[in-house]
């Protein structure tokens, strides 16, 4: 064998390093696919109201301001865990009320305050928006964002 590297190795170095690691690539995309529909997201838990109140959410442009599971416009507080700061796990009645108290009484005009606008949503639209905030605070972010209100 010759010392020097040959045209013909170098480029079976590039062919088979370049199918190595695509092998690799495609066998990691097929594993976090998998887990995110398995194990990080609960689909098992999507309802209909769910998948209506995240319209409403995208309609509305909630994230214009807020950030929800860390994601979004950091202007206004992270809504992700909202359900269950306003006290969703123990008293789900009273969280959901609170919120609707909450988007009822907008803008408050607290002169210093950021101002959240005032959307007119029906009865439907705010259970349908609840909905969707706590589908959201029950999926496993492993503690994300670090701090509860974003
Ligand atoms: C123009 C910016 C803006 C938009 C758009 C907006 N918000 Fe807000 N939101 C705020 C601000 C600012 C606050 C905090 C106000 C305060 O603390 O006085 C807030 C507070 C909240 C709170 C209470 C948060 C807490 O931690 O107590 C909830 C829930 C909420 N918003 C939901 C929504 C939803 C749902 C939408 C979309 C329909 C939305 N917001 C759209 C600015 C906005």
């Amino acid at each position: 064998m010759s010392e020097r590297l040959t045209k013909s190795a170098a480029r079976n170095i590039f062919y088979g390093g370049t199918l190595f690691f695509l092998a690799i690539f495609i066998a990691l995309v097929a594993q976090s696919h998998a887990y995110i529909l398995s194990t990080s997201s609960n689909n098992d838990r999507l309802t209909d109201a769910v998948v209506r109140g995240k319209h409403i959410w995208e309609k509305n442009s909630c994230i214009n301001c807020h950030t929800i599971m860390g994601e979004g416009a950091y202007f206004a507080p992270e809504v992700g865990n909202v359900w269950v700061r306003y006290g969703g796990k123990t008293d789900p009645e009273g969280a959901r009320e609170g919120l609707k108290g909450w988007f009822a009484a907008q803008p408050t005009g607290i002169e210093g305050r950021r101002q959240m606008p005032q959307f007119n949503l029906t009865e439907q639209e705010a259970n349908d928006l609840i909905d969707f905030l706590k589908w959201t605070s029950e999926v496993n972010t492993q503690n994300w964002p670090p701090t509860p209100a974003g």
